[in-house]
Order: C-alpha cells, then sequence, then structure tokens
C-alpha cells in the first residue's frame, strides 16, 4: 500500500522558521521530521510514498536523496506549480499511485496511531473513505467532527464556540481513502479534502471514523512545534535507542534529563534545561554555541544558533545561525528566522516573531 504525503503547505503559523525550511524538515530531537513519518508509515506496513509538494521541494527531494536505508519504501515526487490545496495535492499525486486504496497524510502530524489497525478496521468496515479521529482538551481552535454510534461521520463543526462543543473529536490527518476518492477531485484547481471532499463524502454517508486515543500532536505552531519536541526529546514518541549524548564539563551545570547532541560548545555556568511551563525540554541543534552562564529553558535551538555570555532564551524558537547577544533575553515563544542577530541586551517577549537575517542594535540595559 503506497501513502501520500502532504508537504506542499507554506507553514506560515511556524513562520520565520518556514521561510528557509519547509516544516516537513524541521527537526525534532535533531532529526528531520520526515524521517518520523517514514517511521510511522513503515509501521503500518506500506511500502512507498507519494511527496505531494508545492512550497520549498528542494530541500525536501534533498533530504531523501541522502537517505540510502529506504530501498524497501518507495519515494516519488509530484510537485505542484501553484497550491492545489490538500485534496489537489492528493490528485496531483494520482499519476504516482497504483489504483489501489491509499493511506493519506498531513506532512506535519507527529501521530502514534497504529496504522496498520485503522488499515484493518476501514477494510472490515467496507467504508469509501476513513478519517482518523483525535481527542483534544481544548475543542474551540479546531474544526470538530461527530460521529454516530456505527461510526459514521454525521456533522463537521468548525472552530465551535463554548456552547456549541458537542464532542472532542478532531480530525487527525491520517486517511485510508478507495482510489474511487480521487475521481471526485477536480483536476488542476485548489480543492480542500477538509472543506470539500468530506462534507460531501459525509452527506452520502460514505466517510466512517476511526477513533484513536494514542499519541497525536501537530508541528504547525510555534507551541506546538516545542511540545513536539519536548516529546520527541522525552521518549513519548519516536524514541530510538541509538540516542548520542555528549558529555560536558563538570562546571556546566545542565539540567537533569537534557540530552546534547554534539559538536555543540557549551561553555562554563550555564544552564540548559526543562521549563514546565512553555516548551519542555531544550534541544540544541549542530554547531550551537552557548555562551559563558547563559540560560537556555524549554527552548529549540536550530543548526548553527548561539546564545552568547549571559544571555536568557526561554520557551522559544531560535532559527539556523540566529545570535541571541549578551545578556539578551527571548522568551515567551518567540521565534528568531535565520541568521537573525539580536543586540546584546535586547528583551524580546509575547510570541515576537523576528526575520530572517534582522539585526537589531544593542540596547543599554537598565539593570
Ligand atoms: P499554515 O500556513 O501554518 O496553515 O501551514 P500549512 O498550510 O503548511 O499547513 P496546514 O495545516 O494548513 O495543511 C495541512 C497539511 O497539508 C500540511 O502538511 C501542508 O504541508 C499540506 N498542504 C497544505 N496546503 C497544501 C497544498 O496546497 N498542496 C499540498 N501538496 N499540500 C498542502
Amino acid at each position: 500500500m503506497q501513502a501520500v504525503i502532504l508537504v506542499g503547505g507554506k507553514g506560515t503559523r511556524l513562520r520565520p522558521i518556514t521561510y528557509h525550511i519547509p516544516k516537513a524538515l524541521v527537526p525534532l530531537r535533531n532529526e528531520p521530521f520526515m524521517s518520523y513519518m517514514v517511521k510511522f508509515l513503515r509501521s503500518g506496513g506500506l511500502d512507498g510514498a507519494v511527496l505531494s509538494m508545492g512550497y520549498l521541494p528542494d530541500p525536501i527531494q534533498a533530504y531523501f536523496a541522502k537517505r540510502k536505508d529506504l530501498d524497501d519504501f518507495k519515494i516519488d515526487y509530484a510537485v505542484e506549480d501553484h497550491p492545489l490545496g490538500t485534496a489537489g495535492g492528493i490528485k496531483n499525486a494520482e499519476k504516482y499511485l497504483k489504483g489501489d486504496p491509499l493511506v493519506v497524510v498531513n506532512g506535519d502530524v507527529l501521530s502514534g496511531l497504529d496504522l496498520k489497525e485503522a488499515i484493518r478496521t476501514h477494510q472490515e468496515s467496507g467504508a469509501f473513505a476513513t478519517i482518523t479521529l483525535t481527542s483534544v482538551e481544548d475543542p474551540t481552535a479546531y474544526g470538530l467532527v461527530e460521529v454516530d454510534h456505527e461510526m459514521l461521520v454525521h456533522r463537521f463543526i468548525e472552530k465551535p464556540a463554548y456552547d456549541e462543543i458537542t464532542t472532542n473529536l478532531i480530525n487527525a490527518g491520517v486517511y485510508v481513502l478507495e482510489p474511487g476518492v480521487l475521481d471526485m477531485i477536480p483536476k488542476g484547481r485548489e480543492v480542500s479534502i477538509e472543506r470539500e471532499i468530506f462534507p460531501r463524502l459525509q452527506e452520502q454517508g460514505k466517510l466512517r471514523a476511526y477513533v484513536s486515543s494514542a499519541y497525536w500532536r501537530d508541528i504547525g505552531t510555534p507551541r506546538s512545534y516545542l511540545a513536539a519536541s519536548h516529546d520527541a526529546l522525552s521518549g513519548a514518541v519516536g524514541a530510538d535507542e541509538n540516542f548520542e549524548y555528549l558529555s560536558v564539563d563538570d562546571s556546566t551545570e545542565v539540567g537533569k534529563n537534557v540530552k546534547i547532541l554534539p559538536p555543540v560548545s557549551v561553555a562554563a555556568g550555564c544552564r540548559i534545561g526543562h521549563r514546565a511551563t512553555i516548551g519542555g525540554r531544550s534541544s540544541l541543534g549542530y554547531g550551537c554555541r552557548i555562551g559563558e552562564g547563559a540560560v537556555v529553558e524549554g527552548s529549540i535551538l536550530l543548526d548553527g544558533a548561539e546564545v552568547e555570555a549571559g544571555a536568557v532564551v526561554r520557551g522559544s524558537i531560535i532559527g539556523p545561525g540566529a545570535r541571541v547577544g549578551q545578556r539578551a533575553i527571548v522568551r515567551g515563544l518567540s521565534v528568531l528566522g535565520a541568521e537573525c542577530v539580536i543586540g546584546e541586551g535586547n528583551i524580546l517577549d509575547q510570541g515576537i516573531r523576528v526575520n530572517p537575517g534582522v539585526v537589531l542594535s544593542p540596547r543599554s540595559l537598565s539593570f
């Protein structure tokens, strides 16, 4: 069985990181996200996937070209010249599909779902299309999916107010589709599977649900990306025994359960650790440099990021090659783009986003 992985979106909610790195390749525990996706699809017994691409396809293709362990997992690439949406992207992949039932997955979903079981349920129920659902604590931020006692989908509710909440089940972004679903998708224009195809299937009584209580998260926002990174670091998902650790010298205070991958330089007296409120565990990419006495908590530092002496980074994402100057503070879900420079003494808080290459001049400190 083949999969279509939807990776053509612009990832606007994760900007400025996604100006340079497609969401499909943002790292979790220093492994590009697609590596988790391939593991997930292989766990379902799949033998190949078509990457449905549009935005920044080249780095994704380059990543797969470098992987030499995929002889038994065939990858094809269907590249759009303009965005075709989630259903249009599946249609555009049709030329690489063999006309069998297929799995479709949003390329930003980290899932512990039992994919084999979901496929089996789809086959045994004789469904035309099966949508997997997961439950969330705060359903107001999502589109909800109501099912009846026979697991037929009977209503979609877009971003409900509190008094409209009748379920906490949401679309988990993993589908099993009969090939006939592709015939419902018009060619060459933008089509959304969530807004156009699923409602039509639901009206026709052809859309079934598979509800899973397994681990699930998307990585589409800074908050959820930090949470997914924490989960990958803590082994809640994608555990890997070949994990490498770097020992840091005794003068460096590294928080409990912090894992640092080489080559990373950490100066004396730093605190690198966990933050319970936002961000969880920290992850430092290849070639990161942490200066003397700096603090990094609940954050992701991408490759080559630098936190200079006395600076503080909390609950934030620092883009590749970005530099946080001496005694600067970056916190509160702030996101720094590639190669930007936060001059000495600046304070960034409350989800500030700094575009790639921007240089903030030093500020004199009043404390
Ligand atoms: P935001 O701009 O932050 O909403 O991100 P996004 O558009 O990348 O992601 P969204 O959650 O809206 O889309 C779900 C999945 O579908 C993601 O994995 C996207 O990469 C993918 N996707 C979205 N739009 C397209 C498209 O036009 N073509 C293709 N092939 N994939 C798409």
